[in-house]
């Protein structure tokens, strides 16, 4: 007969049992701890041993599918794995965003976008993510102008008869653009606020579904980044009217300024960033933006831009904090913008 352990422990039993509980408890907790830090650390050391996705949120051929190609190529050379860009389109980039958004925070899915990051938290309702609260920033990558486009057959022939055109003709003029909360369609709602005039707006899921269109003839008027729009005006598949600002684009030194048609405060400057998922490790980011500071000053890749009229950033730019400063005062400004003139997307 096996000896008996008493029923009731004294008190002095019960604490030190009780201690024992606590220590081996958090014993196992710091381990987990460190087996995560651990974890998450190997993981950055290995980081990136597999190709990467770099999801952008419009259509392939536009200018976002453009920079996004230049700055994969450029990347997945400094990092030694391939990056696959996805063109996940639609409801002006929050469906790609979205997909960013609830992929897994490992590094290995990526978003590449612009001002739209910005203006859809004012646009959809029932956006599923929040631009801020969802991402981890890693840096700006490029800053560019837009301009003025049209189909060849379009009847003004420089930009006084342009304006006065729009006046006149109103609706019956078709403005393309990459959905509510775009960068084309917030250039087109700038261009009919300074004219005072309303154009019959059509939506794509990007602007280079757009151009093919406005080289066809099917839509009027659009308002695109030069990255999108350069080398099809200078092979004549379309025509331009005027820079969005103040000044001459020197991409297109001879399309005037809309500003030289005294039309005053239009100005706008497309940036677009990289992102990815809350919660991918420090380590991971870091390492992706060393990757991206260096193709912003890769020779190679500020000629490539430059032949498309946009800028790589700065490298103090191509950083978390410069970029979160960026998405943060895009969304004060351009979306209170948006409200103001009653757009809503949803
Ligand atoms: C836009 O905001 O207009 C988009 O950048 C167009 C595109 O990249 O397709």
């Amino acid at each position: 007969m096996g000896i008996h352990a008493p029923i009731f422990k004294t008190q002095t039993e019960t604490k030190f049992m009780k201690l024992k509980s606590h220590i081996r408890r958090a014993l196992v907790l710091s381990l987990c701890a460190l087996g995560s830090v651990w974890v998450g650390h190997a993981t950055a050391q290995d980081y990136p041993s597999k190709p990467i996705t770099m999801v952008m949120p419009y259509a392939a051929g536009g200018p976002g599918d453009t920079i996004t190609r230049l700055f994969a190529g450029s990347m997945q050379k400094i990092l030694g794995q391939q990056i696959v860009v996805d063109n996940t389109a639609g409801a002006s980039g929050s469906i790609g965003t979205a997909k960013v958004a609830r992929s897994k925070p490992d590094g290995y899915s990526l978003l590449m976008i612009h001002v739209s990051h910005a203006t859809n938290l004012a646009m959809y309702k029932n956006l599923s993510y929040h631009p801020v609260d969802d991402f981890e920033p890693i840096g700006s990558a490029t800053s560019g102008p837009m301009v003025i486009v049209a189909r060849t057959e379009f009847p003004p022939k420089d930009l006084n008869e342009f304006v006065a055109y729009l006046k006149t003709n109103q609706k019956k003029v078709s403005l393309a653009h990459a959905g509510v909360g775009s960068a084309s369609h917030l250039c087109g709602l700038m261009m009919m606020n300074v004219l005072g005039v309303q154009l019959n707006e059509i939506p794509y899921k990007g602007t280079g579904p757009a151009l093919t269109d406005l080289m066809g003839g099917q839509v009027d008027v659009l308002c695109d980044q030069t990255s999108g729009t350069v080398p099809s005006v200078k092979n004549g598949k379309i025509k331009a009217y005027a820079a969005a600002g103040k000044n001459r684009l020197s991409s297109l030194p001879e399309t005037p300024a809309i500003a030289e048609a005294g039309v005053k405060g239009f100005e706008i400057n497309i940036s677009f960033g990289l992102y990815a998922p809350k919660g991918t490790p420090k380590p991971v980011l870091e390492k992706l933006t060393a990757a991206l500071q260096k193709s912003v000053t890769d020779p190679d890749v500020i000629k490539r831009l430059d032949g498309m009229g946009v800028s790589a950033v700065s490298i103090e730019q191509a950083t978390p904090a410069a970029l979160r400063a960026h998405l943060k005062n895009e969304i004060d400004t351009l979306g209170g913008l948006l409200i103001k003139a009653g757009v809503q997307a949803n």
